[in-house]
Protein backbone atom coordinates (compact mmCIF):
# COMPACT_ATOMS: atom_id res chain seq x y z
CA UNK A 1 0.00 0.00 0.00
CA UNK A 2 1.23 3.56 -0.19
CA UNK A 3 2.46 5.59 2.21
CA UNK A 4 0.46 9.18 1.44
CA UNK A 5 3.70 11.05 2.27
CA UNK A 6 5.89 9.14 0.20
CA UNK A 7 8.28 10.90 -1.91
CA UNK A 8 8.53 9.57 -5.77
CA UNK A 9 11.73 9.31 -7.29
CA UNK A 10 11.51 6.90 -9.64
CA UNK A 11 10.08 8.98 -13.34
CA UNK A 12 12.45 7.21 -15.55
CA UNK A 13 10.18 3.83 -14.58
CA UNK A 14 6.32 5.69 -15.20
CA UNK A 15 5.46 8.81 -14.17
CA UNK A 16 1.82 9.67 -12.62
CA UNK A 17 -0.63 11.01 -15.20
CA UNK A 18 -1.09 14.59 -15.65
CA UNK A 19 -4.34 15.87 -14.65
CA UNK A 20 -4.85 17.91 -17.82
CA UNK A 21 -4.28 14.48 -19.49
CA UNK A 22 -6.56 12.34 -17.32
CA UNK A 23 -9.29 15.10 -18.33
CA UNK A 24 -8.58 14.84 -21.82
CA UNK A 25 -9.13 10.95 -21.84
CA UNK A 26 -12.49 10.80 -19.88
CA UNK A 27 -14.71 11.56 -22.32
CA UNK A 28 -13.42 8.52 -24.25
CA UNK A 29 -13.78 6.33 -22.11
CA UNK A 30 -17.39 7.04 -21.13
CA UNK A 31 -19.72 8.89 -23.94
CA UNK A 32 -17.71 8.59 -26.56
CA UNK A 33 -17.10 5.52 -27.45
CA UNK A 34 -16.57 5.24 -30.90
CA UNK A 35 -14.99 2.94 -33.00
CA UNK A 36 -12.73 5.08 -35.03
CA UNK A 37 -13.01 2.60 -38.09
CA UNK A 38 -16.59 3.70 -37.96
CA UNK A 39 -18.64 5.65 -40.43
CA UNK A 40 -21.36 6.91 -37.72
CA UNK A 41 -20.87 10.24 -35.64
CA UNK A 42 -19.03 8.30 -33.20
CA UNK A 43 -16.77 6.65 -35.22
CA UNK A 44 -15.56 9.78 -36.76
CA UNK A 45 -15.56 11.81 -33.45
CA UNK A 46 -13.25 8.86 -32.69
CA UNK A 47 -10.99 9.51 -35.46
CA UNK A 48 -10.80 13.25 -35.29
CA UNK A 49 -9.25 12.35 -31.90
CA UNK A 50 -6.90 10.20 -32.65
CA UNK A 51 -5.66 12.60 -35.80
CA UNK A 52 -5.31 15.15 -33.51
CA UNK A 53 -3.27 13.36 -31.06
CA UNK A 54 -1.35 12.18 -34.06
CA UNK A 55 -0.74 16.06 -35.24
CA UNK A 56 0.50 16.42 -31.31
CA UNK A 57 2.63 13.89 -31.15
CA UNK A 58 4.50 14.93 -34.32
CA UNK A 59 4.77 18.60 -33.70
CA UNK A 60 6.32 17.45 -30.53
CA UNK A 61 9.44 15.78 -32.36
CA UNK A 62 9.52 17.41 -35.03
CA UNK A 63 8.12 14.93 -37.73
CA UNK A 64 5.12 14.68 -39.98
CA UNK A 65 1.72 12.96 -38.86
CA UNK A 66 2.04 10.66 -41.57
CA UNK A 67 4.86 9.39 -39.93
CA UNK A 68 3.55 8.47 -36.51
CA UNK A 69 2.30 4.88 -36.23
CA UNK A 70 0.85 4.67 -32.77
CA UNK A 71 1.96 1.55 -30.85
CA UNK A 72 1.27 -0.63 -27.37
CA UNK A 73 4.10 1.34 -25.89
CA UNK A 74 7.61 2.19 -26.45
CA UNK A 75 8.62 -2.01 -26.13
CA UNK A 76 6.23 -2.78 -29.33
CA UNK A 77 7.63 0.19 -31.48
CA UNK A 78 11.45 -0.95 -30.34
CA UNK A 79 10.05 -4.24 -31.68
CA UNK A 80 7.89 -3.23 -34.57
CA UNK A 81 10.58 -1.37 -36.92
CA UNK A 82 13.92 -3.93 -35.50
CA UNK A 83 11.64 -6.78 -36.62
CA UNK A 84 9.52 -5.21 -39.48
CA UNK A 85 12.46 -3.82 -41.40
CA UNK A 86 14.78 -6.46 -40.82
CA UNK A 87 12.30 -9.01 -42.88
CA UNK A 88 12.71 -7.11 -45.92
CA UNK A 89 16.45 -6.80 -45.12
CA UNK A 90 19.49 -9.19 -46.26
CA UNK A 91 20.19 -10.78 -43.51
CA UNK A 92 23.77 -9.56 -42.22
CA UNK A 93 24.71 -8.18 -39.31
CA UNK A 94 22.84 -6.30 -36.82
CA UNK A 95 24.70 -3.81 -34.20
CA UNK A 96 23.83 -2.36 -31.39
CA UNK A 97 25.15 -0.44 -28.14
CA UNK A 98 25.53 -3.04 -25.47
CA UNK A 99 23.52 -0.37 -22.93
CA UNK A 100 20.00 -0.78 -25.14
CA UNK A 101 16.77 -1.13 -23.82
CA UNK A 102 15.49 -5.18 -23.06
CA UNK A 103 13.33 -4.25 -26.17
CA UNK A 104 15.96 -3.91 -28.19
CA UNK A 105 18.23 -6.45 -27.17
CA UNK A 106 15.56 -9.33 -26.95
CA UNK A 107 14.53 -8.22 -30.50
CA UNK A 108 17.90 -8.47 -32.05
CA UNK A 109 18.70 -11.68 -29.70
CA UNK A 110 15.38 -12.78 -31.60
CA UNK A 111 16.95 -12.18 -35.20
CA UNK A 112 19.99 -13.63 -34.13
CA UNK A 113 18.48 -17.18 -33.55
CA UNK A 114 17.78 -16.87 -37.51
CA UNK A 115 19.98 -15.74 -40.12
CA UNK A 116 21.00 -12.33 -38.71
CA UNK A 117 24.78 -11.63 -37.01
CA UNK A 118 24.70 -9.87 -33.48
CA UNK A 119 26.86 -6.99 -33.03
CA UNK A 120 27.69 -5.33 -29.73
CA UNK A 121 29.23 -1.78 -29.62
CA UNK A 122 31.83 -0.81 -27.22
CA UNK A 123 31.08 1.63 -25.16
CA UNK A 124 33.22 4.26 -23.13
CA UNK A 125 33.56 4.28 -18.96
CA UNK A 126 30.65 7.29 -19.06
CA UNK A 127 28.10 4.96 -21.72
CA UNK A 128 28.99 6.43 -24.76
CA UNK A 129 29.54 4.99 -28.32
CA UNK A 130 33.23 4.29 -28.32
CA UNK A 131 34.25 6.22 -32.07
CA UNK A 132 36.96 4.33 -33.27
CA UNK A 133 34.83 0.62 -32.25
CA UNK A 134 31.83 2.33 -34.29
CA UNK A 135 34.38 3.20 -36.99
CA UNK A 136 35.27 -0.62 -37.62
CA UNK A 137 32.29 -1.67 -36.91
CA UNK A 138 30.76 0.40 -40.06
CA UNK A 139 33.65 -1.04 -42.06
CA UNK A 140 32.05 -4.67 -41.82
CA UNK A 141 28.96 -3.60 -43.31
CA UNK A 142 25.94 -3.51 -40.81
CA UNK A 143 22.44 -4.07 -42.11
CA UNK A 144 20.67 -2.58 -39.20
CA UNK A 145 21.87 0.06 -36.35
CA UNK A 146 20.24 0.85 -33.02
CA UNK A 147 21.65 3.05 -30.54
CA UNK A 148 19.16 4.91 -27.80
CA UNK A 149 19.03 8.39 -27.31
CA UNK A 150 19.08 8.70 -23.91
CA UNK A 151 19.82 5.68 -21.39
CA UNK A 152 17.25 4.98 -18.89
CA UNK A 153 19.42 3.92 -16.28
CA UNK A 154 22.25 6.47 -15.93
CA UNK A 155 20.32 9.11 -18.40
CA UNK A 156 23.58 9.46 -20.68
CA UNK A 157 22.66 10.53 -23.96
CA UNK A 158 24.39 9.29 -27.40
CA UNK A 159 25.45 11.86 -30.10
CA UNK A 160 22.42 9.35 -32.55
CA UNK A 161 23.35 11.96 -35.02
CA UNK A 162 26.36 11.95 -35.88
CA UNK A 163 26.32 8.08 -35.39
CA UNK A 164 23.71 7.79 -38.00
CA UNK A 165 25.25 10.18 -40.38
CA UNK A 166 28.27 8.04 -40.36
CA UNK A 167 26.17 4.94 -41.16
CA UNK A 168 24.31 6.17 -43.62
CA UNK A 169 27.14 6.56 -45.91
CA UNK A 170 27.41 2.46 -45.20
CA UNK A 171 23.75 2.09 -46.40
CA UNK A 172 22.67 1.17 -42.74
CA UNK A 173 19.08 0.90 -41.41
CA UNK A 174 19.39 3.23 -38.12
CA UNK A 175 16.85 3.05 -35.22
CA UNK A 176 16.88 4.98 -32.13
CA UNK A 177 14.89 4.33 -28.68
CA UNK A 178 14.22 7.98 -27.65
CA UNK A 179 11.60 6.47 -24.86
CA UNK A 180 13.65 8.49 -21.97
CA UNK A 181 14.34 11.23 -24.10
CA UNK A 182 10.94 12.24 -25.00
CA UNK A 183 10.12 14.98 -22.94
CA UNK A 184 13.70 15.71 -21.44
CA UNK A 185 14.97 16.97 -24.41
CA UNK A 186 14.32 18.50 -27.47
CA UNK A 187 14.02 15.99 -30.23
CA UNK A 188 13.08 17.10 -33.67
CA UNK A 189 12.92 13.86 -36.30
CA UNK A 190 13.06 15.68 -39.15
CA UNK A 191 16.51 16.80 -38.68
CA UNK A 192 17.54 13.03 -37.36
CA UNK A 193 15.95 11.48 -40.38
CA UNK A 194 18.16 13.71 -42.48
CA UNK A 195 21.34 12.69 -40.59
CA UNK A 196 19.97 9.42 -41.52
CA UNK A 197 17.61 8.11 -38.60
CA UNK A 198 15.07 5.74 -39.89
CA UNK A 199 12.66 5.60 -37.21
CA UNK A 200 12.32 6.70 -33.25
CA UNK A 201 10.34 4.59 -30.56
CA UNK A 202 8.37 6.78 -28.19
CA UNK A 203 6.59 5.78 -24.87
CA UNK A 204 3.87 8.03 -23.10
CA UNK A 205 3.65 6.64 -19.60
CA UNK A 206 7.51 8.55 -19.24
CA UNK A 207 6.16 12.10 -19.96
CA UNK A 208 2.81 12.36 -18.17
CA UNK A 209 0.77 10.12 -20.33
CA UNK A 210 -1.12 7.08 -19.63
CA UNK A 211 0.66 3.83 -20.16
CA UNK A 212 0.64 1.07 -22.85
CA UNK A 213 0.56 3.32 -25.78
CA UNK A 214 3.31 5.18 -27.51
CA UNK A 215 4.72 5.41 -31.26
CA UNK A 216 6.78 4.55 -33.99
CA UNK A 217 8.18 7.60 -35.77
CA UNK A 218 9.21 6.10 -39.14
CA UNK A 219 10.60 6.77 -42.37
CA UNK A 220 8.33 5.95 -45.19
CA UNK A 221 11.47 4.98 -47.73
CA UNK A 222 12.01 1.65 -45.10
CA UNK A 223 9.22 -0.88 -45.94
CA UNK A 224 8.04 -2.53 -42.15
CA UNK A 225 6.46 -5.83 -42.09
CA UNK A 226 3.78 -5.37 -39.07
CA UNK A 227 3.77 -7.59 -36.17
CA UNK A 228 0.12 -7.50 -35.93
CA UNK A 229 -2.22 -8.17 -38.97
CA UNK A 230 -5.76 -7.80 -39.31
CA UNK A 231 -8.35 -4.97 -40.16
CA UNK A 232 -5.09 -2.56 -41.13
CA UNK A 233 -5.10 0.03 -39.14
CA UNK A 234 -1.94 2.77 -38.66
CA UNK A 235 -1.62 2.31 -42.03
CA UNK A 236 -1.60 -1.30 -41.97
CA UNK A 237 1.55 -1.41 -39.52
CA UNK A 238 -0.76 -1.93 -36.43
CA UNK A 239 -3.87 -3.39 -37.06
CA UNK A 240 -6.39 -3.31 -34.05
CA UNK A 241 -8.69 -1.21 -32.44
CA UNK A 242 -7.11 2.53 -31.67
CA UNK A 243 -7.17 2.65 -28.08
CA UNK A 244 -8.58 6.18 -28.53
CA UNK A 245 -8.39 7.25 -24.71
CA UNK A 246 -5.09 6.45 -24.52
CA UNK A 247 -3.54 7.93 -28.14
CA UNK A 248 -5.71 11.26 -26.65
CA UNK A 249 -4.00 11.42 -23.55
CA UNK A 250 -0.39 10.58 -25.27
CA UNK A 251 -1.23 13.64 -27.52
CA UNK A 252 -2.12 15.97 -25.30
CA UNK A 253 0.99 14.12 -22.74
CA UNK A 254 3.46 15.56 -25.63
CA UNK A 255 1.67 18.93 -25.79
CA UNK A 256 2.29 19.96 -22.54
CA UNK A 257 6.10 18.27 -21.96
CA UNK A 258 7.18 20.19 -24.80
CA UNK A 259 5.29 23.44 -23.92
CA UNK A 260 7.43 22.98 -20.42
CA UNK A 261 10.59 21.81 -21.65
CA UNK A 262 12.91 24.66 -20.75
CA UNK A 263 11.94 25.91 -17.71
CA UNK A 264 11.71 22.03 -15.90
CA UNK A 265 14.81 20.92 -17.62
CA UNK A 266 16.69 24.17 -15.82
CA UNK A 267 14.83 23.06 -12.62
CA UNK A 268 15.77 19.31 -12.62
CA UNK A 269 19.16 20.31 -13.51
CA UNK A 270 19.41 22.35 -10.63
CA UNK A 271 18.03 19.61 -8.45
CA UNK A 272 20.40 17.31 -9.95
CA UNK A 273 23.61 19.02 -9.16
CA UNK A 274 22.25 19.43 -5.41
CA UNK A 275 21.99 15.76 -5.16
CA UNK A 276 25.02 15.08 -6.97
CA UNK A 277 26.60 17.50 -4.31
CA UNK A 278 25.64 15.98 -1.43
CA UNK A 279 25.93 12.11 -2.78
CA UNK A 280 30.02 13.28 -3.74
CA UNK A 281 30.21 15.09 0.10
CA UNK A 282 29.33 10.84 1.20
CA UNK A 283 31.63 9.39 -0.95
CA UNK A 284 29.48 8.03 -3.94
CA UNK A 285 30.22 6.88 -6.81
CA UNK A 286 28.14 9.05 -9.80
CA UNK A 287 27.52 6.63 -13.08
CA UNK A 288 28.29 8.70 -16.06
CA UNK A 289 28.97 12.10 -14.52
CA UNK A 290 30.30 14.84 -16.57
CA UNK A 291 28.41 13.19 -19.91
CA UNK A 292 25.76 14.67 -21.64
CA UNK A 293 22.63 13.44 -20.00
CA UNK A 294 19.40 14.25 -19.75
CA UNK A 295 18.51 16.47 -16.60
CA UNK A 296 16.16 14.06 -14.03
CA UNK A 297 18.49 10.96 -13.77
CA UNK A 298 21.24 10.32 -11.34
CA UNK A 299 22.81 6.39 -10.90
CA UNK A 300 24.84 5.86 -8.05
CA UNK A 301 26.95 3.46 -5.40
CA UNK A 302 28.17 4.05 -2.27
CA UNK A 303 30.88 0.95 -2.08
CA UNK A 304 29.90 -1.42 0.30
CA UNK A 305 26.38 -1.70 0.08
CA UNK A 306 23.75 -3.40 -1.82
CA UNK A 307 21.48 -1.37 -4.14
CA UNK A 308 18.34 -3.43 -3.03
CA UNK A 309 19.10 -3.51 0.66
CA UNK A 310 19.58 0.51 -0.01
CA UNK A 311 15.90 0.77 -1.88
CA UNK A 312 14.47 -1.76 0.53
CA UNK A 313 15.33 0.21 3.73
CA UNK A 314 15.03 4.06 1.62
CA UNK A 315 11.16 2.59 0.38
CA UNK A 316 10.48 1.91 4.56
CA UNK A 317 11.73 5.90 5.32
CA UNK A 318 9.13 6.98 2.53
CA UNK A 319 11.56 7.40 -0.56
CA UNK A 320 10.57 5.35 -4.00
CA UNK A 321 13.35 4.86 -6.09
CA UNK A 322 15.04 2.16 -8.31
CA UNK A 323 18.20 -0.13 -7.84
CA UNK A 324 20.39 -1.02 -10.96
CA UNK A 325 18.52 -2.11 -13.92
CA UNK A 326 15.36 -0.48 -12.95
CA UNK A 327 12.48 -1.00 -15.45
CA UNK A 328 11.81 -4.63 -13.90
CA UNK A 329 14.56 -4.65 -11.20
CA UNK A 330 13.58 -7.96 -10.09
CA UNK A 331 16.66 -9.97 -10.74
CA UNK A 332 20.25 -8.99 -8.63
CA UNK A 333 22.26 -9.65 -11.17
CA UNK A 334 24.08 -6.33 -12.18
CA UNK A 335 22.90 -4.10 -14.96
CA UNK A 336 24.04 -4.33 -18.09
CA UNK A 337 24.11 -1.30 -18.67
CA UNK A 338 26.95 -0.74 -15.84
CA UNK A 339 28.75 -3.81 -17.11
CA UNK A 340 29.15 -2.66 -20.35
CA UNK A 341 30.64 0.80 -19.01
CA UNK A 342 33.17 -1.31 -17.20
CA UNK A 343 32.07 -0.91 -13.39
CA UNK A 344 32.99 -4.21 -11.12
CA UNK A 345 30.55 -6.08 -9.97
CA UNK A 346 30.47 -5.47 -6.41
CA UNK A 347 30.12 -1.32 -7.01
CA UNK A 348 27.20 -2.18 -9.82
CA UNK A 349 25.35 -3.88 -7.85
CA UNK A 350 24.90 -1.14 -5.11
CA UNK A 351 23.46 0.95 -8.35
CA UNK A 352 20.74 3.28 -6.97
CA UNK A 353 18.85 4.83 -9.46
CA UNK A 354 16.92 8.61 -8.74
CA UNK A 355 14.68 9.89 -11.60
CA UNK A 356 12.74 13.20 -10.69
CA UNK A 357 9.88 14.47 -12.25
CA UNK A 358 8.11 17.97 -12.27
CA UNK A 359 6.55 17.42 -8.90
CA UNK A 360 9.76 17.07 -7.05
CA UNK A 361 11.24 20.20 -4.64
CA UNK A 362 15.21 20.93 -3.27
CA UNK A 363 13.42 19.92 -0.09
CA UNK A 364 12.83 16.81 -0.51
CA UNK A 365 16.32 16.24 -2.48
CA UNK A 366 18.15 17.46 0.79
CA UNK A 367 15.41 15.51 3.06
CA UNK A 368 16.61 12.38 0.81
CA UNK A 369 20.07 12.85 1.69
CA UNK A 370 19.50 12.80 5.20
CA UNK A 371 17.92 9.44 4.79
CA UNK A 372 20.16 8.50 2.49
CA UNK A 373 22.58 9.10 5.70
CA UNK A 374 20.88 7.30 8.23
CA UNK A 375 20.53 4.35 6.16
CA UNK A 376 24.10 3.63 5.86
CA UNK A 377 24.97 5.01 9.05
CA UNK A 378 22.23 1.88 10.21
CA UNK A 379 23.50 -0.42 8.28
CA UNK A 380 27.11 -0.13 9.05
CA UNK A 381 25.90 -0.65 12.61
CA UNK A 382 23.80 -4.04 11.57
CA UNK A 383 27.23 -4.60 9.99
CA UNK A 384 25.16 -5.69 6.91
CA UNK A 385 27.73 -4.27 3.98
CA UNK A 386 29.30 -6.49 2.11
C1 LIG B 1 14.75 3.23 -22.99
C2 LIG B 1 13.44 2.50 -22.92
N1 LIG B 1 12.97 1.89 -24.01
C3 LIG B 1 11.81 1.25 -24.01
C4 LIG B 1 11.05 1.15 -22.86
C5 LIG B 1 9.76 0.40 -22.91
O1 LIG B 1 8.65 1.28 -22.97
P1 LIG B 1 7.22 0.74 -22.56
O2 LIG B 1 7.22 0.61 -21.08
O3 LIG B 1 6.27 1.81 -23.04
O4 LIG B 1 7.00 -0.55 -23.26
C6 LIG B 1 11.51 1.74 -21.68
C7 LIG B 1 10.76 1.59 -20.42
O5 LIG B 1 11.26 1.81 -19.35
C8 LIG B 1 12.74 2.45 -21.72
O6 LIG B 1 13.23 3.03 -20.62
Amino acid sequence: MTKMAMVYFDHNATTPVDPMVLEAMLPWLSGQFGNASSRHEYGRAARKAVDEARDRVAAAVGAHATEIVFTGGGSEADNLFIKGAAAFLKPGMIAISPVEHPAVIKSVEQLARRAWRLHRLAVDAKGRIDEADYRQTLSAGPRLISVMLANNETGVLQNVATLADAAQACGAVFHTDGVQALGKIPIDFRSLNACGVNALALSAHKLGGPKGVGALVADKRIEIEPLIAGGGQERGLRSGTENVAAIVGFGVACELAVQHLAERSSRLTALRQRLEEGLSAMGATLFGAGADRVPNTVCFAIAGFDGETLIMHLDRAGYALASGAACSSADSEPSHVLTAMGVPNGLARGAVRVSFGSGNTQEEVDAFLVALRDTTTKLRQLNTTF
